[in-house]
């Protein structure tokens, strides 16, 4: 006998929800952007992207971006120890001059904390005049360590969330949509 298992289709085979479509995603960047540039109307931040999640957040925000900025990337990993507290490496860092400039810091989610409380840590120590934190995604049920996050896309559950920039083990970052995967896919 065959049994079929119901499945509810999103138009992306890989996934099993689709959290927040194309639509949902765009006007939420452009809210975030039309904030920014109010908020930094008549200043020259630099913006420093986290690598490599939030390569698609950005290239969207900065096309409604009416200021002018700077861009600059940096990449760090994490790992978490048998004592569970984040540990963060430095893959590479900006080349950017950020003493006494406005610095807005983006990546794509913010989950326990560690990665971006580590990464303001280490761009404070260059005596920026300013450092605010954009994320698209926060799961802030998650949080562990306190991170001030100014500009908030979604507040989102617990859930392995991909596609918009992020990844699960390098694959799924292409996709134009965030939602969770199926089963057979994790
Ligand atoms: P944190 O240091 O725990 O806040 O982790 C942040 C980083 O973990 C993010 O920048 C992502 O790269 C990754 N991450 C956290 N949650 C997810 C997820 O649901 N999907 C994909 N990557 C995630
Ligand atoms: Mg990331």
């Amino acid at each position: 006998m065959i049994t079929k298992t119901k499945r509810v289709k999103t138009g992306y085979p890989e996934l099993a929800n689709v959290l927040f479509s194309k639509p949902q995603i765009a006007r939420r960047v452009g809210e975030l952007a039309r904030r920014i540039n109010a908020d930094y109307t008549g200043r020259k931040p630099v913006i420093i992207g986290m690598l490599k999640g939030s390569f698609m957040f950005i290239a969207d925000l900065l096309r409604q971006i009416k200021i002018p900025v700077e861009l600059d990337f940096l990449c760090v990993s994490s790992y978490v120890g048998e004592t569970s507290s984040g540990m963060i490496k430095m893959n590479f860092d900006i080349k950017a001059e950020i003493c006494d400039r406005d610095v807005i810091l983006i990546d794509d989610i913010v989950d326990t904390g560690f990665s971006l409380a580590w990464v303001r840590k280490h761009i404070m120590a260059r005596q920026p005049k300013s450092l605010e934190i954009c994320v698209l995604l926060d799961k802030a049920a998650r949080r562990k360590v306190f991170v001030p996050v100014r500009y908030t896309g979604f507040t989102v559950q617990d859930a392995f969330l991909v596609g918009y920039g992020l990844d699960y083990n390098e694959r799924y970052r292409e996709l134009p949509v965030i939602g969770t995967l199926k089963k057979e896919n994790l």
